[in-house]
């Protein structure tokens, strides 16, 4: 096996969690640190300092993180590996808009530090709703926990969850608070989707393989198609959901960010700088839905009535916490141009929803048909074209159509899969993405992470829709019932081109 090296090393350090008591904090970020020091690749020193207005002890938070990897980890408890992990947790009280918090933190940390010999080096990971967002670097600063990128003994990295805003403006507003108290490079915008094992693989399916660069681009390739598609309804997530929608849920950051690595060009090397401008120079190009143009390239709608495997599932707007009359779109179909030589006249369709037959998520490249001679000779039965699917939830792996003949005597072909899963071929599953990328901020790098430029180009293009569906919205959007693939509109957006959505 070679190894892709990586160019920077996990650095002993604290990773201070502000929303220590939190769902995201018990589900992922605490399993995630759990499953890196099972592996052996945690740096030899570490802790973990969680905070959060719930007045817990030490002893409190260690049982409610050994619930939360009993239940979530990848890797079960290891009673030998838990008692030397939980003397390394650590919790503090306090609300993020009062100073004695930052006091205390800072008391804290200084002792942990001391006790277990750790340099000040510190990652403040802002698990918080995004309006405490100023408040929590404010503190911090105010506090002195905030060191320059260039102070050689000691780090200070921020790691900020999304939604990075609601619109271009609310973006720009968190960037330039975080940017006033840190550096770029201190800053760390995640978006989980990057640290995904086959998201990652993308890069090395394209860029470590020589049969695939070739062929990808306008010449062989017919169009792109991106889904990501869940089974569940809107949840427990009301109130967010409501402001949100699927464009901004979904589109913004996950979505636009996997078209980013599929249509990128190679970068020159692995540095983090030189894969985000490559994955920047794709927003860069893509073609604006502005105005009218809404309707012809975008579909939105909502969950109606209907059955889940097999669950009852209320209409959206019947929904605990949703409004009677709400328009947010719970589902949303794009076809969208990336307008650079390589991707000339290729269409990518995008399409996410909630409440769809099942959860799924995946990248399909459509190769351009055959010409019709030889096995597509007959126009009434014209040959399937191949397709590239890279599978990234929840099989993680990909898949190939070619066509193949039937054995027997008689000329006759079917579409084949070759299929590849990770599980089978590597023997485990992959690790969490929270792992790789808490990971990779303990080592300084942000390739997985979004650059500012990068966020507020998403949100710029994603604002024209925005704006477009307030101008030219109807009162009410097209429904299609609960456990479906979506509306009619979304199929007849493909569909008007000649296409299909590809089957999941
Ligand atoms: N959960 C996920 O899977 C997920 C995925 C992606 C992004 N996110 C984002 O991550 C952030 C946290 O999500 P979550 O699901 O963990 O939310 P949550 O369960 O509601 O937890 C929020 C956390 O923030 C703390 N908090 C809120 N206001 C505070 C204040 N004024 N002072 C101090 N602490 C405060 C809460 O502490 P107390 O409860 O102790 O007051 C709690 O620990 C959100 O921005 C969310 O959008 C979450």
């Amino acid at each position: 096996m070679s190894e892709i090296t990586r160019p920077l090393t996990p650095q002993a350090c604290t990773l201070v969690i502000f929303g220590g008591s939190g769902d995201l904090a018990r589900r992922k970020l605490v399993p995630a640190v759990y499953n890196l020091l099972l592996d052996g690749v945690l740096p030899d020193n570490y802790a973990v300092l969680a905070t959060g207005r719930k007045p817990l002890s030490d002893a409190d938070f260690r049982e409610t993180a050994r619930e939360g990897i009993a239940k979530y980890s990848r890797q079960a408890i290891k009673d030998s590996v838990w008692s030397h992990f939980e003397q390394r947790l650590f919790y503090v009280s306090g609300a993020i808009d009062d100073p004695k918090a930052y006091t205390d933190i800072r008391a804290r940390l200084e002792r942990i530090e001391a006790a277990l010999k750790l340099p000040a080096n510190r990652i403040f990971y802002l698990a918080i709703p995004p309006t405490s967002i100023a408040a929590a670097v404010e503190g911090l600063q105010k506090a002195g926990l905030v060191q320059p990128p260039t102070d050689p003994t000691q780090f200070s990295r921020v790691i900020v969850e999304k939604p990075i805003g609601n619109d271009l403006a609310s973006a720009r507003e968190i960037n330039t608070t975080v940017a006033r108290v840190f550096d770029e490079s201190q800053i760390f915008r995640i978006d989980h989707y990057l640290g995904k094992e086959t998201v990652q693989n993308l890069l090395v399916l394209r860029f470590a393989n020589s049969i695939f660069e070739p062929i990808w681009n306008h010449k062989y390739i017919d169009h792109v198609q991106i889904t990501v598609s869940e089974a569940e309804g809107v949840g427990t997530r009301a109130t967010y959901y409501e402001e949100a929608g699927a464009l901004r849920d979904m589109v913004q950051n996950h979505i636009l960010q996997l078209l980013c690595l599929v249509a990128m060009e190679p970068p020159y090397s692995l540095d983090p700088d030189v894969v985000r401008n490559a994955r920047m120079e794709v927003l860069r190009c893509l073609r604006p839905i502005a105005g009218k143009d809404v309707e012809k390239y975008t579909v939105r709608a909502q969950y109606s009535v209907g059955k889940v495997h097999g669950v009852d599932v209320p209409g959206y707007r019947r929904e605990a916490g949703i409004k009677p009359d709400s328009t947010t779109e719970t589902y949303v179909a794009l076809k969208l141009f990336v307008e650079n030589w390589r991707w000339s006249g290729v269409p990518f369709y995008l399409r996410t929803g909630k409440a769809l037959t099942k959860r799924a998520s995946e990248v399909a490249v459509h190769f351009k048909e055959i010409p019709q001679i030889l096995f597509n000779a007959d126009p009434e039965v014209p040959l399937a074209s191949n397709v590239l699917t890279l599978k990234i939830q929840p099989d993680e792996g990909l898949s190939f159509r070619i066509i193949s003949k039937v054995p027997g005597s008689k000329a006759k072909t079917h579409p084949v899969e070759m299929n590849f899963r990770y599980g089978e071929a590597f023997g485990a599953p992959s690790p969490e993405a929270y792992e790789r990328l808490l990971l990779d901020v303990t080592a300084g790098d942000a390739s997985l992470f979004m650059r500012r430029d990068a966020v507020e180009a998403s949100w710029a293009w994603i604002t024209k829709i925005l704006d477009g569906w307030k101008a030219y919205g109807t009162k009410w959007l097209p429904e299609y019932a609960a456990g479906t693939m979506g509306p009619v509109e979304a199929d007849r957006l493909i569909q008007s081109d000649g296409r299909n959505w590809h089957p999941l």
